[in-house]
């Protein structure tokens, strides 16, 4: 018997960052409303929403970016106009300090609905299939984080994950998971990306989790002390991510977008390339984001840990 997709009813966004890395082009303007070619960072997040079939998605947002409201208004728009059903209405839940990831989330706290729920970091574009419908597909039980395999160097600006057995295949079962480690105390090479799917049980553990790296509160580390009651599993994604957080990420990710939309103007098909060392050197990812072109999926190829 074929088991049911799992239903994301509610899925949040957090949008409260400062988006300092960015400076000086987010002075003024909120980060997730840079422009990727032709549509806002935030709205390729309102998109894989929609698409997962969210009901309700949660922003949370500060007080310094009231224009992430004024574009997104009380309900989902898709950026293809094409809605199936009830729209998605949209909540705001303002996050008073700039208190980490961890507490942007535990803001939401009494507002999903009921089951379990998604989050999606607006900064981590993924272009080709939705990968927060992707995993709700493969998601059976517990908690799920997308995951990618990033250099070694960069294992510091992650989530990693301890793995206990065999690092292969799209659903990876992982003991561990340890919040941008030091230089040479990655667990592995395997990091988060920003899809999450979450059980509502994170928000009594995130209401005492004590502040972690960088002194914020850190969703891994949550995420890390639930792994003692709830299986956490690690979801390798077919498309490409970028990271829209850096300049190099978001002018990537306009370029690979500029090339979808030819593609599909022309009926090409379509190459996109890797952004940066950030993925996986030994694979290729050809495909049609989510504007609906061809997609053909990423390496699977995880390797083991160190
Ligand atoms: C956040 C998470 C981290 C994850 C990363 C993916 O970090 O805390 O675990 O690996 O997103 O982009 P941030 O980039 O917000 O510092």
């Amino acid at each position: 018997m074929t088991q049911p997709i799992t239903r994301l009813k509610t899925i949040i966004i957090p949008a409260a960052g400062k988006g300092s890395r960015m400076l000086p082009a987010t002075q003024v303007t909120a980060k997730e409303l840079l422009p990727v070619y032709d549509r806002p960072v935030i709205q390729f997040a309102i998109d894989e929403a929609i698409e997962a079939g969210a009901e309700r998605i949660i922003v949370v947002v500060c007080d310094s970016k009231p224009a992430i409201r004024e574009f997104l208004g009380d309900t989902a728009i898709a950026s293809t106009g094409m809605a199936a059903g009830t729209p998605a209405e949209i909540v705001y839940v303002n996050q008073k300090e700039p208190l980490g990831l961890g507490h942007a989330v535990l803001c939401c706290k009494g507002m999903t609905l009921p089951g379990p729920f998604g989050v999606i970091l607006p900064d981590d574009i993924i272009l080709g299939r939705s990968c927060m419908s992707e995993m709700a597909r493969s998601h059976r039980e517990g908690q799920m984080i997308a995951a990618m395999k990033v250099p070694e160097e960069d294992t510091c600006k992650y989530g990693i994950f301890t793995f206990c057995g065999p690092v292969s295949g799209i659903c990876i079962p992982v003991n561990g998971i340890v919040e941008k480690p030091p230089r040479g105390q990655a667990p592995s090479s395997i990091a988060a990306v920003g899809r999450y799917i979450l059980q509502p049980m994170i928000f009594e553990i995130l209401g005492q989790t004590p502040k972690g790296a960088g002194g914020e509160v850190q969703l891994t580390d949550a995420i890390a002390i639930a792994t003692r009651s709830v299986p956490l599993t690690a979801f390798q994604f077919s498309g490409v991510r970028y990271d829209c957080g850096t300049h190099d990420g978001l002018l990537a990710a306009a370029i690979a977008r500029q090339a979808s939309l030819k593609a599909v103007r022309m009926n090409a098909p379509l190459f996109i390339a890797r952004p940066s060392a950030r993925f996986d050197r030994n694979s290729k990812a050809h495909g049609k984001d989510s504007a609906g072109s061809l997609h053909e999926p990423a390496s699977r190829v995880l390797r083991g840990p160190k």
